[in-house]
This record gives C-alpha cells, structure tokens and sequence, in this order.
C-alpha cells in the first residue's frame, strides 16, 4: 500500500479522457486500487479517480457518508472500472462540490438528479445501480474525471466559484459544508 502524490488541476493528465482497463482482475489493477483507497481517506476525500494520482485508467473509487443520504445508510466504498453512466431524467439540481484536485475551492454543480449506471467491479463482475440526490452527483463528478472534465468545466455560474472557507463565511444556513471528490 503506498498513498499516491493527488495531480491538481492544470496537469495534462486531468485533461484526457482515460484508457479503459482491459482485465479488471488484473493484480495490478488491484493494486492502484488499494492505493487510490487509502490515498483517498488519507486526503479526506469521498472519491478519487484514477487519473487524479497520474494514472489515465478508467477507475473510480468513492462512498457515500450516511449523513448525505435520506436513508441515512449511505453507501459503502464502492470500485468502478469501466463505469458507464446514463441520466434518468432530464432533471438537474445545484449542489456544492468539492475536488480534491481543486484543493481549498468549491462551486455550485448542476447535475442529473437520477442516473443509473454500469461497470466492472475488480472481481469481474457487472455492477448495475441506480442512484439519486448526492450518491448520483458523486458518481457524475468521478466520471467526468475519466473524461477530462473537472467540475468548474461544468458550472453555469461561477459566481459560486470560490474558496470554500470563504464561501462558508458567507453562507449563513443550510448545506455548507463541502466534500472532496
Ligand atoms: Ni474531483
């Protein structure tokens, strides 16, 4: 296990779309894995994509804390190799994000409320679920991560954009605390 130097935004590895893996069970697969797990919580992140620690493959690591789910179950650590995302509505919410390549900053996200997606778990089995509310705007940041996209490439008014200590002084109620992805 080793903890992964995390590549901030403007490094040409964030800006390409990512390779597929051709074996999930491949042991070193399995490797990058484990190291992006405990890079992630090391940096008190939720997720973690593979090309933010320099590796342009298509995996993602993430969870859901219990507190950003309605159930209160959240969702456990999760593996996606090969993810494969479709919305389920045309529906889009605002919602606070967080980047662990973007580190100290936060913006206002739109994203698809309700998604399904697919992919290839590290034991060689398929993954299908659906996703709604926070779980869904986790998995379609990770994603985008696959694809070049960092969240203020998706932002439609950077008005919010800023550092999120700041942006949390500013704020007065609700939903200010920010997690990075
Ligand atoms: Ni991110």
């Amino acid at each position: 296990m080793a903890l992964l130097k995390i590549a901030r935004m403007g490094h040409p590895v964030l800006a390409r779309r990512a390779d597929p893996v051709e074996d999930p069970t491949d042991p070193l697969i399995h490797l990058l894995v484990n190291d992006m797990i405990e890079t992630m919580h090391d940096a008190s992140g939720i997720g973690l994509a593979a090309p933010q620690v320099h590796v342009p493959k298509r995996v993602v690591v993430f969870y859901v804390p219990p507190s950003r789910t309605d159930d209160n179950d959240g969702v456990a650590l999760t593996v996606l190799i090969n993810p494969v995302i479709e919305a389920l509505t045309e529906d889009m919410s605002l919602g606070v994000e967080g980047c662990l390549s973007v580190p100290g900053m936060a913006g206002r996200v739109p994203r698809y409320t309700k998604i399904r997606y697919s992919a290839m778990l590290p034991n060689g089995e398929q993954l299908i679920r659906e996703a709604d509310g926070y779980h869904a705007r986790v998995v379609q940041h990770e994603c985008d991560h696959l694809d070049g996209i960092l969240y203020p490439m998706r932002m439609e008014d950077l008005s919010s954009f800023g550092y999120s200590d700041e942006l949390q002084k500013a704020e007065q109620e609700g939903e200010t605390e920010t997690d990075d992805g």
